[in-house]
């Protein structure tokens, strides 16, 4: 796979933009549309080889749950098919950088800043889990930021579909699902995990948003699994002390360590971080920029 490459005489790659376990993220050209996408492969060799049933199924999957979702807060998913042996997604292309960046670039975000990304993903999530979906890898890496500051969940690879048979099939198999940084202590234990194992991954990110780290380091991924597992909550306001006391309180509640303690729902966590959004901010639009805003703001 290189730049210039077509596939199914459609899509023109143009430059590598992301690399995962089993396959690459290009951007590209859609010569017939003309405009630019994102195209998500899976590239069979890159699977073991009893995984590739599960792992084409799931990517499949992926797909087509998230076409479903239908969410400004989602990339819009345009076309699935065959390339060779291998399969991809091709989505909507999404500009900007992702949260993990934007951390790497500021090490800690304001408080307004991270209220206002948190509350753009309490938002898919709760459409996602109104949907019986639990994404179940919410990481920094797979949220991107736009320039207007919008935010975009990507990565629904190891969504799990709650309920029927086969979702819960498809899922069983597999390596590693989850992150260990980011992972719920019930997913880490391998038991069921439901939208508050969501909730959980999005108190982590809260965390490194705020503290600049985040809430657990280990030198090994049995290590992480173990911190989430059994280690005391981290305190927020000992990494940060300017955070207000009822945000510090939420991230704690986030990561509690029995999903029946945290926040009911993602609509719940929305509410309780309106408080601390920017003033004046409207979540998910970009800023007005007419001619008439710059002479009110002078
Ligand atoms: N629609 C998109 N637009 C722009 N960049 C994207 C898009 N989808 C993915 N990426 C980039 O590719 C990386 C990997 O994509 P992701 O869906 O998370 O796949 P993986 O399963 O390999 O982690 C992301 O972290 C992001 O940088
Ligand atoms: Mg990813």
């Amino acid at each position: 796979m290189q730049a210039g490459d077509h596939v199914s005489d459609r899509y023109e790659l143009t430059y590598p933009i992301g690399r995962g376990g089993m396959g690459q993220v290009w951007a590209g050209h859609d010569v017939r549309l003309e405009r630019q996408v994102a195209i998500k492969f899976l590239r069979q060799a890159e699977v073991p080889e009893d995984e590739r049933d599960v792992a084409v199924r799931r990517f499949q999957r992926e797909a087509r749950v998230v076409a479903r979702l239908d969410h400004p807060g989602v990339p819009a998913v345009h076309d699935l098919g065959e390339y060779g042996d291998d399969l991809y997604i091709v989505m909507q292309f999404v500009r900007g950088l992702t949260l993990a960046d934007r951390i790497a670039e500021q090490e800690i975000l304001d408080v307004g800043e991270a209220a206002s990304i948190a509350v753009q993903v309490c938002a898919v999530l709760a459409t996602a889990h109104a949907a019986s979906l639990v994404h179940r890898d919410l990481k920094p890496q797979n949220l991107m930021l736009t320039e207007g500051r919008t935010v975009k969940v990507l990565d629904f690879g190891i969504a799990a579909l709650l309920g029927p048979a086969e979702a819960s099939r498809l899922t069983a198999t597999g390596s590693t699902l989850g992150t260990p940084a980011y992972i719920a202590p019930e997913q880490a234990a391998g038991g069921p995990v439901g939208p508050g194992a969501d909730l959980y991954a999005l108190g982590c990110i809260l965390f490194e948003m705020l503290a600049g780290r985040p809430p657990y380091e280990a030198t090994s991924a049995v290590g992480m699994l173990r911190q989430h597992r059994y280690a005391p909550i981290p305190i927020l306001s000992d990494h940060r002390p300017d955070v207000p006391e009822d945000l510090a309180h939420l991230v704690f509640c986030l990561l509690a360590k029995n999903p029946a303690d945290r926040p009911a729902s993602a609509t719940d966590v929305e509410r309780l971080l309106r408080p601390f959004l920017p003033r004046g901010a409207v979540v998910g639009q970009p800023p007005c920029r007419c001619p008439g805003c710059h002479r009110f703001s002078g």
